[in-house]
């Protein structure tokens, strides 16, 4: 009897064993998806805590120096979607005659953007691992949110199929008619169901890509062309000028890259890469590094091909001596 009881017990506490890792899986799994990206993408500016001066390119960074996302009085002023649009956002050029930037636009250059590096739900899931290094949880559901886009899809998708049969039906109907009549189709007849049906299409097709961009890495399949990089002789210094705005107000690529002894050191020094680097090469890295090293820590910044050509130009003219080798005289 004793025996037949605890044996009962053991097949319970394993049953509940079994529903409390179920339902928990989940969100453990975001957790830990969140804690791997963030020390992917954040760590090295922000620290592994969220604490100033813990991650290695914190001192090197140009001021405004990376917020402390420990900080509960301060991080808590924010709402999850706040934090989300920080994340994902696109950069502005706060250049004087830049972009206008709104009052409640974030634009630091230095914070880079991960809207063209990662998926909706695994920056969701970087919001929630933020929250926890200020002691607070996230209030936004992923798992919920990625339902009532797969629902979503399922009704645009009965939709769309009801809007073609009852197109089907009619454009039937009026083939049938103009047949008895022996007439030409008249098209008017049925043009409200075609209408509706493309709608319909329409709206399948929003429905879908909203469900593949929450959880599909945007730059996921796509290279760039190679560029035709051929500039009038007239253009190039309006172009490199251009190319070092960007560099520094839009993108903040000094925030990550040194130029002599200024800049982060999250990528290599750039001083030398109009030695070191060809323009197609660095045109085609800077729009989708991901497209050339799927695991690399620079984020596609969303360049445009416009400034994607303005920076290429810029960096082809940073030609700094070798630090150890004599000044070259110049030639002639
Ligand atoms: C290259 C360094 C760098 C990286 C990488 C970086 N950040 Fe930042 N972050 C900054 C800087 C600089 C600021 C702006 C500080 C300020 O406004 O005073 C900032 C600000 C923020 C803020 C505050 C936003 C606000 O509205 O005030 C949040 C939240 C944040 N970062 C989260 C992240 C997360 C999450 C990641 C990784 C996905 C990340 N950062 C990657 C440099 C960085
Ligand atoms: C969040 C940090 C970060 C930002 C912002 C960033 N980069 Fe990078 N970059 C890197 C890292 C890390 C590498 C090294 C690539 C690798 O091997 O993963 C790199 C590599 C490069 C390289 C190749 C350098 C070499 O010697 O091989 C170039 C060129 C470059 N970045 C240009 C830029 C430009 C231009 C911008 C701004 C539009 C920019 N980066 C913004 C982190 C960053």
């Amino acid at each position: 009897m004793k025996a037949a009881r605890r044996y009962v017990l053991v097949v319970v506490g394993g049953l509940i064993g079994i529903w409390a890792m179920a339902t928990l899986g989940c969100a453990n799994e975001q957790q830990q998806k969140g804690h791997e990206l963030y020390g992917h993408y954040c760590s090295h500016c922000h620290g592994a805590t969220g604490h100033q001066n813990e991650g290695f390119n914190w001192s090197s960074m140009p001021d405004p120096k990376p917020k402390d996302l420990s900080n509960k009085s301060e991080m808590g002023t924010l709402k999850d979607n706040d934090i989300f649009n920080t994340i994902s956002r696109d950069m502005k050029d706060t250049s004087e005659g830049g972009d206008v930037i709104g009052d409640d636009d974030f634009a630091v250059p230095t914070m880079p953007t991960f809207k063209y590096t990662l998926s909706e739900d695994e920056i969701w899931a970087i919001v929630g691992y933020v929250r926890g290094l200020h002691g607070m949880k996230l209030e936004f559901k992923i798992e919920e949110r990625k339902k009532e886009l797969a629902a979503a899809l399922q009704t645009a998708q009965a939709n769309l199929d009801q809007a073609t049969k009852t197109y089907e039906a009619a454009e039937k109907q009026a083939s049938e008619e103009a047949e008895k009549k022996n007439v030409d189709v008249d098209d008017a007849v049925y043009a409200k169901e075609m209408a509706a049906m493309a709608q319909a299409k329409k709206e399948f097709d929003a429905a879908q890509a909203a469900l593949n961009n929450f959880s599909t890495r945007p730059g996921k399949g796509t290279s760039i062309a190679r560029p035709d990089l051929t500039v009038k002789p007239e253009q190039v210094a309006k172009m490199v000028e251009l190319g070092q705005r960007l560099y520094e107000n839009k993108y903040g690529c000094n925030g990550c890259h040194s130029l002599g002894a200024e800049g982060g050191k999250v990528g290599p020094p750039l001083d030398r890469a109009g030695f070191r680097l060809n323009g197609t090469w660095i045109y085609r890295w800077v729009r989708n590094p991901q497209a050339m090293k799927p695991e690399t820590r620079m984020p596609a910044l969303g360049l445009s091909d416009a400034d994607a050509r303005a920076v290429t130009m810029y960096l082809g003219t940073l030609r700094a001596p070798k630090p150890d080798a004599p000044i070259e005289k110049p030639a002639g």
